[in-house]
């Protein structure tokens, strides 16, 4: 069993003060001297642990649009061995939500906030808008600093740019390589978003160089840990650019290499997508294997998170998979919240396990500030929960909610409460609410996925779907977990359409949300409305704002950058 030195030191030093107590009451000394004694040895159990506790690197991955059935470990007929060997010794979380866009995705994970209470609720910020994380909030670089980390962030931020003060190297960390905006060209590092212009930096200096950014992200990464000084506990945050669509031009990028690793995948556009997720898996693997050559994988913690579902559908030209999940990105159905992650440290006391406990990703922020040996009411009143003692123990389910949103602009909205989930509003402009095969149906090959034949495409009757429940939990570590959807109800009233009426599914027994039983059960509906309304009472405003034509890159040399 893996345990801390300190542990080891307390474990042994209660022992000791225990036999020792048994000593004291066997010879009688007067009541005084026992309780200085008692005192005194359970002080010297107590300034080991000061001594000895060395705060965890903490490695956060982030992918960006990774889909549900885009990993190995979830049955993927995409490959991806570094990240699966990762997730089978971690802990996969298979209840895990997040947002199903970027930005209020990314901002919930640097505060441990809910959109809704950050401005952040309505959409991502495109390039030109002068809006982003509002700056009285510190980020978890500003938090982790606090405890005398290193911070740094290579890859995306997407958290606002028009002024510096929103810049990643003004909000905690230290440094940053990368990009500002939330889609670029792989290769050329340019954003079309509204206008063209280069999105590249090292801190403030532009880097004008053509490489395979998910290649150079694994370079930059590597740098830093090989610069490190180990002293000091690391905060290495590594936002891929991979696995999100480049411009409208060229939305699948991926060098040749990858992509001839999937002959088997027939259909061009996921065989592309398949050779971008491999470049994505390559880095996991090259980063890992850093942290075991620099002696710093067993006091390191890496947590692995999408930062929403997959676009699937053909959303934004990409080519990802959420099978047998329901929607997209961008949809409060499961396919755009119910996220791909895992935690991996040699510090958790549990190996080769998966929780079914929920977890949402506002609970990194206390999770790991919490590993790290803080005050989690440092944090002020946020919505995340510290779960590292359950993610470290196997322990109960700590959370018995979500709020996956609620967007006044678009008037829509969704909660889970316990085993149900309420949706409610035009939740996707009735687009991508369908359930999307990871390869279109004349070439999908069924080789990989059992049941991808039960649907071609939304428009199938869902009465079309065998009735029998399929059971697949993985059976051990190295067993993909496959949604099990159960049975699909033929009742004419199981059919959801949220922006007429609210919908309600019983996620345990329903993950892909076939059978609406609002009118079956008025009272959930009530209780879970009540609930989004007591939430909606405590958002604050949106801080969109509309596009600013002096955001223009021609105007600031061709790149883009702060211009307020
Ligand atoms: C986890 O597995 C590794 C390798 O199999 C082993 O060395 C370690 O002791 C295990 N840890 C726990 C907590 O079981
Ligand atoms: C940040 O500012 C907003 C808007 O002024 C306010 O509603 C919110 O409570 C503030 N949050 C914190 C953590 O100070
Ligand atoms: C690392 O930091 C420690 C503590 O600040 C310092 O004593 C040591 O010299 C540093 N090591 C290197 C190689 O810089
Ligand atoms: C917003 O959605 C709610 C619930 O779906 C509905 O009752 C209300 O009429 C909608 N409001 C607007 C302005 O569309
Ligand atoms: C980047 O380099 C290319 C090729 O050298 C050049 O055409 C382009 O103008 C440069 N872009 C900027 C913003 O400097």
């Amino acid at each position: 069993m893996q345990t801390t030195p300190h542990l080891n030191i307390k474990a042994a030093c209660l022992h000791f003060v225990e036999r020792t107590l048994r000593g004291i009451h066997l010879s009688k000394p007067s009541m005084a001297l026992s309780a200085f004694l008692y005192a005194a040895l359970l002080l010297t159990c107590l300034i080991p642990r000061a001594l000895t506790f060395t705060p965890p690197h903490i490695v956060l991955i982030v992918a960006d649009d990774l889909g549900w059935n885009d990993v190995g470990f979830h049955g993927s007929e995409i490959k991806t061995p570094n990240i699966d060997k990762l997730a089978y010794e971690g802990v996969i979380l298979n209840n895990y939500y997040v947002s199903p866009i970027c930005t209020p995705t990314r901002g919930c994970l640097m505060t441990g906030r809910y959109p809704i209470h950050l401005g952040l609720q309505h959409y991502v910020i495109s390039a030109p808008e002068p809006w982003g994380l509002p700056l009285n909030h510190t980020t978890m670089a500003g938090h982790l600093k606090h405890l005398g980390y290193a911070t740094h962030i290579v890859g995306k931020w997407h958290l606002g740019f028009f002024k510096t003060e929103y810049l990643p190297t003004r909000r905690g960390f230290d440094s940053h390589v990368g990009y500002w905006s939330g889609k670029e060209d792989y290769y050329t590092h340019m954003d079309q978003d509204g206008y063209w212009g280069l999105d590249f930096r090292r801190d403030m200096a532009v880097v004008n160089e053509t490489f395979y950014s998910t290649e150079q992200y694994t370079k930059e990464a590597l740098k830093i840990l090989e610069h490190h000084n180990k002293s000091q506990p690391l905060f290495l945050y590594l936002a891929h650019q991979a696995v999100h669509a480049g411009n409208g031009n060229a939305p699948l990028q991926a060098p040749q290499r990858y992509v001839d690793r999937f002959p088997y995948i027939l259909d061009h556009k996921r065989r592309i997508f398949a050779g971008m997720t491999a470049a994505l898996d390559d880095s996991v693997g090259t980063v890992v294997s850093a942290l075991h050559d620099l002696d710093m994988i067993d006091n390191t913690i890496i947590v692995f998170t999408t930062d929403n579902g997959g676009p699937a559908n053909n959303y934004d030209g990409n080519a990802a998979c959420n099978y047998p999940l329901r929607g997209t990105k961008n949809t409060l159905w499961e396919g755009g919240v119910h996220g791909v992650g895992f935690v991996h440290s040699r510090l958790l006391n549990v190996n080769h396990t998966q929780t079914h406990n929920l977890v949402h990703v506002s609970d990194w922020l206390p999770t790991l500030y919490g590993a790290a040996g803080g005050d989690v009411a440092d944090l002020g009143n946020i919505d995340g929960v510290n779960l590292w003692d359950m993610l470290k123990n196997s322990g109960p389910n700590v959370r018995s909610e979500v709020l996956h949103n609620i967007d006044p602009r678009s008037n829509f909205s969704a909660i889970s409460v316990d085993d149900y989930k309420l949706i409610q509003g035009d939740i996707s402009g009735g687009r991508n609410d369908g359930w999307y095969p990871c390869n279109p149906p004349s070439e999908n090959q069924n080789f990989w996925k059992p049941n991808a034949q039960n649907f071609h495409n939304s428009d199938e009757s869902l009465a079309e779907i065998p009735a029998e429940t399929r059971k697949t939990r993985a059976h051990n570590r190295h067993t993909p977990y496959v949604i099990d959807c159960g049975p699909a109800s033929t009742d004419p009233t199981a059919v959801c359409d949220p922006s007429t009426a609210p919908c309600l599914f019983h996620i345990p027994s329903d993950p892909c949300e076939f059978n609406n039983i609002a009118q079956s059960n008025p009272g959930i509906v009530r209780v879970l409305q009540k609930a989004l309304s007591v939430y909606a009472a405590t958002a604050v405003e949106p801080v969109n704002r509309p596009p600013d034509k002096n955001a223009n890159p021609t105007l600031h040399g061709g790149v883009w950058g702060p211009w307020q």
